[in-house]
């Protein structure tokens, strides 16, 4: 729908130099905190994925709060990708490059049932870093991904372009 949008856009706070000077920062912290702009957002999201996912996976930090909340709604389980080090074995990992050194995003292969479509979700697509290494780890636990939905996307800095042929729904670009 397109007051999606409006939804959206009208919850989310620019902040000038966080998290580093130069940066301009969008905090979904405003939709989230407003009980029923939150509540109409997940509505809307169950209403597009509903019957075409078997799991929801979130990614650490922003992407657990609104995928949990998702995944109730669809009926689905909630898989949880989380940074290096937070998730107690067995896990697969995988390293990648952020724009100054790098990361190690994890996933437990046991969370995710062989052949289960998985619907990866987070707050905002900026480098598609992140996201890249969350499709390889649901892929590496058998699972089917080929979908990225978030709130924001940040077109300048390429994230779609390391996505490869995967599916990117935004709801709102700048
Ligand atoms: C942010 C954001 C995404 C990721 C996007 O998370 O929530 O997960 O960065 O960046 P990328 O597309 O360049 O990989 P952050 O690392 O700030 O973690 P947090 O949610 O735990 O604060
Ligand atoms: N907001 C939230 N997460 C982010 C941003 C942002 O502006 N840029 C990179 N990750």
């Amino acid at each position: 729908p397109k007051d999606v949008v409006e939804l959206v856009e009208s919850h989310v706070r620019e902040v000038e130099n966080f998290p580093a000077p130069g940066v301009l920062f969008r905090d979904i912290t405003p939709l989230i905190a407003d009980p029923v702009a939150f509540a109409s957002l997940i509505e809307i999201l169950a209403d597009r994925y509903r019957g075409k996912v078997d799991a929801v996976a979130g990614l650490e930090s922003r992407g657990f709060i609104l995928g949990a909340p998702l995944a109730v709604a669809l009926g689905v389980g909630m898989v949880t990708v989380r940074k290096a080090g937070r998730l107690p074995g067995p896990v697969v990992g995988i390293d990648y490059d952020l724009e100054y050194g790098s990361a190690r995003m994890e996933l437990q292969p046991f969370t995710v049932k062989d052949g289960d479509r998985v619907l990866v979700i987070d707050d905002v697509l900026a480098t598609g870093g992140t996201a890249d290494a969350a499709f390889q780890l649901i892929e590496a636990a058998g699972g089917v991904a080929d979908t990225l939905c978030v709130l924001l996307e940040l077109v300048d800095l390429g994230g779609r372009g390391r996505l490869h042929d995967r599916h990117v729904h935004s709801v709102l670009t700048y």
